[in-house]
């Protein structure tokens, strides 16, 4: 029995999906524990390809998925999302909890708006309304799934929210008002049609911990998209990281046995913010398109993502706060037909020349650093048919066990390609060896 929590290790998009459904074969409970449908994860199997944004991915396995508290859930998408799935789950399987926020019309138009006026201070939002329902949560105004199902506690939250509302939508925004009886009646049907899979999710997460049942824990977005250790303010409004995922499940951080991180061989960021990596020409545009199956857009919202090389130095800081005891690399494939390809395993001050392997701060000054980099002869072949440590090439090899060195954590998985089977497993990922703690910042 263990319980392990699965975290994005950059800035989201790292390919999580794969490993958490490589995870959940052997899992009893996959939990969602933060964010929405901001999310986005795609699975193929068999050649059929799946895309989740709130189910989490071990729905394909039959497990019991529970979306927990910490998420925010658009209730029309969730309907849709479960519609897709078919009969490949049963109700009994999905679990939302009670306490799960609610994203409304209102945090939908709002989100956009806002950020359209935010002019070139714009965080590159989903506009899946997740920011402004995490506000309201915080704001102690928020709506609950528990409230959808209670016809006078709905009526009289929209009541006095609604009017507010309103407000900041025809004033600051020149956008029309809403009518509280159209959202009250559309939302209380959302929730008739939800009461099927609302539980209390924490209890069940309890329950299972005493039955000595496999507890898995889907973060979504990424270390670096952490409201609190992220790139502050271009990050999400919850807590992908490895703590966030006790508050958002509602489970004490002495159940777990393992963290997982999970990262690109390379790195990928879609919306604003900074990314000292990041390749604007040839190179970005070979990530970006190398690989039909692996296209490098946003799951969520198709837009382009941004490329780079590998950054050793926010990857060390993953592996610090979240704690890792393994990484999983994903991707790996994509960096087949280099010549050359980089891992960045330092920063350099802009203004004071001072060199850093640790990042000194992601607050302002992470803005003010470039990147020095390390440079590796590409394998320039593919890695696509290999399955074990030993098949890849001896470039790819020097590759790995660098970034396993300086980032001071094992790699225990290397995927080759999207399908299932084009995984490589050189530890066990949850069995393997605990990471002792050797370095300093
Ligand atoms: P929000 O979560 O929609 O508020 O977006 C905030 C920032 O997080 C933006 O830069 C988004 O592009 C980014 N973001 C949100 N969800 C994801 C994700 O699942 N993968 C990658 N980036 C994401």
């Amino acid at each position: 029995m263990a319980n392990v929590i699965v975290v994005g290790a950059q800035f989201g998009d790292e390919g999580k999906a794969k490993v958490t459904d490589l995870l959940a074969k052997n899992a009893d409970v996959v939990v969602r524990y933060q964010g929405g449908c901001n999310a986005g994860h795609t699975v193929v199997v068999d050649g059929e390809t799946y895309k989740f944004h709130l189910i989490p991915s071990g729905a394909l396995y039959q497990k019991t998925c529970i979306m927990g508290p910490g998420m925010v859930i658009d209730p029309e998408r969730f309907l849709s999302e479960v519609e897709a799935l078919g009969n490949l789950i049963s109700v009994d399987k999905l679990r939302v909890s009670t306490t799960a926020h609610v994203t409304m019309p209102y945090h939908l138009m709002i989100d956009a708006a806002e950020e359209d006026s935010r002019g070139d201070q714009k965080i590159g939002t989903t506009k899946r309304g997740i920011g402004p329902t995490y506000a309201d949560k915080c704001a102690r105004s928020g709506i609950r799934v528990e409230d959808l199902l209670d016809e006078k506690v709905l009526r009289s939250k929209l009541e006095w929210m609604i009017p507010r509302k309103n407000v900041i939508l025809e004033r600051l925004y020149n956008l029309p008002p809403l009518k509280v009886e159209e959202v009250f009646t559309q939302y209380y049907e959302y929730g008739q049609r939800m009461a099927k899979y609302v539980s209390d999710t924490a209890a069940i997460i309890f329950n299972s911990v005493g039955q000595k049942k496999n507890i898995l824990f889907e973060g979504a977005q990424g270390t670096l998209l952490d409201l609190d250790h992220g790139s502050y303010p271009y990050v999400t409004s919850s807590s992908p990281t490895a703590g966030g995922a006790c508050i958002g499940a509602g489970i004490g951080p002495t159940i777990i046995d393992r963290v997982i991180g999970v990262s690109k061989a390379y790195m990928t960021r879609v919306g604003e913010g900074p990314f000292p990596t990041e390749q604007e020409g040839e190179v970005g545009d070979m990530l970006r398109q190398i690989g039909k199956a692996w296209a490098e857009v946003g799951v969520t919202t198709g837009r382009p993502r941004r490329c780079g090389w590998f950054d050793a130095v926010l990857g060390r800081y993953s592996v610090r706060i979240n704690g890792l005891d393994c990484l999983a690399i994903t991707k790996l494939d994509v960096l087949d037909e280099f010549d050359e390809i980089k891992i960045c395993n330092a920063y350099r001050d802009k203004t004071t020349g001072e060199t850093f392997k640790e990042l000194p701060s992601i607050g302002a000054s992470f803005k003010n650093m470039e990147p020095i980099y390390e440079t590796f002869k590409g394998w320039k072949s593919s890695t696509s048919e290999c399955r074990s440590y030993k098949d890849l090439p001896v470039e790819a090899r020097k590759y790995l066990d660098f970034l396993a060195d300086e980032l001071d954590v094992s790699i225990a998985i290397v995927s080759v390609g999207p399908q299932r089977d084009q995984t490589i497993v050189i530890e066990d990922p949850i069995h393997g060896p605990k990471r002792v703690l050797t370095r300093s910042t």
